[in-house]
């Protein structure tokens, strides 16, 4: 069996049909009609999968024959490889299955896929229907997952999309978290060299992933940047971002010490002298800051001038091949003006691919 990993970069729409669906990517004007059963397959290509967790996860589905189910399923994942829907990524030098396993836990940790039920126990202690008998309160609590079901149900999809779920050490999903992977993968097997860096850090989940991405893929000596305020962000002071007040009186929870956030490395191991934090104002630390090469640049700052001032002073220092990734470009129309605004200025043609509903990257010609 292959030892491939398959997975779809790229977000897809889908238009259904009566037998199954038209699927796109954003921008792309070439669809492609897929039956239900290939559909489900793209669907779970959605994470980094390999042939056999696919067949597996189809034959519980549909009780079908292992073997033939394995035959129809490479014969299209081959098919989607070849006309670029999905990448086939070969497994790093030396990688064992607990790699990836390791960075799957890794994954829903970071995410707070592990304990969620604790996130709507602290809402149900605030709220104001909270039980006053402690037994009750005390079951209520066992049992919130099936008592708050659809409640429950919405906090794992937030986490799997990447919307705002703060009692976890990264905002960003598990679709961004994959792609992320994604672009490490492609990194490493093509000796693409480069450190990797995040503007943007808050509690530092997305920093603490790029950094286990290195150790795991015995990439070590290379560094992880992570630059912040370490106070929030700044106030508004540009037109393209009227209106907007993310600073800490506003948003508490985009506000993490340095402190904190090196802790939080350490918790996952992860804390080493390759892990650099950079303090303060972009506006104030990057125009001078000694970095790079970068092979991936992640831009998580919301604002149309912390994005601007990011890829001001750091894009030139991506490599050919390294990847730009900008978390906030669906979220905020001003990150997206932003990002829209330097691409023309700079005249970048490399195209701008949808991660999920708001994270975009382009990769920089080899
Ligand atoms: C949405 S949070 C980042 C989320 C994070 N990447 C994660 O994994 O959850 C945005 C961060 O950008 C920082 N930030 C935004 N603009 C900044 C600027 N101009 N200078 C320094 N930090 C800035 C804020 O302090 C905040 O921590």
């Amino acid at each position: 069996m292959s030892k491939k990993w398959y997975f779809s970069p790229e977000k897809i729409v889908v238009q259904p049909e009566e037998d199954g669906a038209l699927v796109a990517h954003v921008g792309d004007p070439s669809s492609l009609k897929v039956n239900q059963v290939a559909f489900d397959v793209l669907q779970l290509l959605y994470e980094p999968q390999t042939l056999d967790g696919v067949v597996e996860q189809l034959c519980r589905v549909y009780d079908a024959d292992e073997e033939e189910c394995a035959r129809f399923v490479l014969h299209f994942l081959r098919e989607l490889e070849s006309t670029g829907w999905i990448v086939a990524l070969s497994p790093g030098r030396d990688e064992s299955p607990l790699n990836s396993r390791y960075l799957g836990l890794l994954k829903r940790v970071l995410v707070n896929w592990i304990y969620p039920e604790h996130e709507l126990q602290v809402s149900y202690l605030q709220s104001d229907y909270v039980a006053e008998d402690r037994l009750a309160r005390s079951r209520h609590l066992r049992d919130i997952s099936h008592i708050e079901a659809e409640k429950y149900a919405e906090l794992l999809e937030k986490k799997r999309h990447g919307f705002v779920t703060v009692l976890s050490h990264t905002l960003v999903g598990l679709r961004r978290l994959n792609h992320l992977e994604y672009c490490a993968r492609q990194i490493f097997a093509q000796g693409i060299p480069g450190d990797f860096f995040e503007a943007g850090v808050c509690q530092g989940g997305a920093s603490i992933f790029l950094r286990a991405l290195q150790v795991v893929f015995g990439e070590e000596q290379r560094r992880t940047w992570a630059a912040d305020s370490f106070e929030g962000l700044p106030p508004a002071a540009l037109p393209q971002d009227e209106g907007l007040d993310f600073t800490e009186p506003n948003y508490p929870w985009l506000a993490f010490s340095q402190e904190r956030v090196e802790e939080h490395f350490r918790r996952y191991d992860l804390w080493s002298d390759h892990v650099r934090l950079v303090k303060g104002w972009f506006s104030e630390t990057l125009p001078t800051l000694d970095c790079g090469p970068l092979a991936i640049l992640r831009l998580d700052a919301d604002l149309y001038q912390s994005t601007m001032e990011v890829l001001v002073n750091l894009y030139d220092k991506v490599v050919p091949g390294g990847f730009v990734v900008v978390d906030d470009y669906g979220a905020f129309q001003a990150c997206r003006l932003a990002v829209d605004d330097f691409r023309i200025e700079r005249n970048i043609q490399e195209p701008l691919k949808w991660i999920d509903w708001s994270g975009v990257y382009w990769r920089k010609n080899c």
